[in-house]
């Protein structure tokens, strides 16, 4: 049995599905059989993936999603539900990620990473958990970065939402992890 088995058919919806880890997790889970529901706010990108997707025989819908929009999250929800009947998985994966020392004092930087990086992941949450809930199934999965875990130079700033985990409706929220590197 391999780690995909369970995939086929399942609806999963990615949030920073324009690029990087979001749009290869959604090229991967689509050629493994999942209808995927792709969310960022470059939506040309997002138009272009959902046709390979489509052209390679797969399934997939987008809608343009700005994390730091409480309802651009639950519209993305919303369009899983009403064009596949149920949503499966949400991956929070959406994230920007500045790098400088704390003591140059980059506030707003600071300002967009807890906007995005865990205000985005809880609105995700507000909005996939009352589904899930109703459905009686549902998995969250929030890609993190290890800079949460450990102290890294320039660093500083990283919010840690891998501890913002919701396996069942119990969501722990830890506070964001300011590193004085
Ligand atoms: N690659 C790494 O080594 C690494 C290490 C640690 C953590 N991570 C985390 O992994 C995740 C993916 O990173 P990546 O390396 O794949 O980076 P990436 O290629 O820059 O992708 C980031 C994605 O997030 C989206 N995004 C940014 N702000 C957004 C917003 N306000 N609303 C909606 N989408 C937004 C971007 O799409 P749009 O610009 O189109 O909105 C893009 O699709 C991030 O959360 C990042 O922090 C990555």
């Amino acid at each position: 049995m391999n780690g995909f088995s369970g995939t086929e058919g399942k609806v999963v919806a990615i949030t920073g599905a324009s690029s990087g880890i979001g749009e290869a997790s959604a090229l991967l889970l689509a050629e493994r059989g999942a209808k995927v529901v792709l969310g960022a706010r470059r939506s040309d990108r997002l138009a272009a993936l959902a046709d390979r997707i489509a052209e390679a025989g797969g399934e997939a819908a987008y809608a343009r999603t700005d994390v730091k929009q409480r309802g651009d999250l639950v519209a993305l929800v919303k369009l899983a539900c009403d064009r596949y009947g149920r949503l499966d998985v949400l991956i929070n994966n959406a994230g920007i990620m500045p790098i400088s020392p704390l003591d140059d004092l980059r506030v707003e930087d600071w300002e967009e990473m807890i906007d995005i990086n865990i205000k985005g992941v809880l609105y995700g949450i507000a909005a996939a958990l009352p589904v899930f809930r109703k459905q009686g199934f549902g998995h969250f999965v929030n890609i993190a970065s290890t800079a949460g875990h450990k102290t890294v130079a320039n660093q500083s700033v990283i919010p840690e939402r891998s501890s913002l985990c919701a396996p069942s409706p119990r969501v722990c929220a830890r506070r964001p992890a300011v590193n004085c590197a």
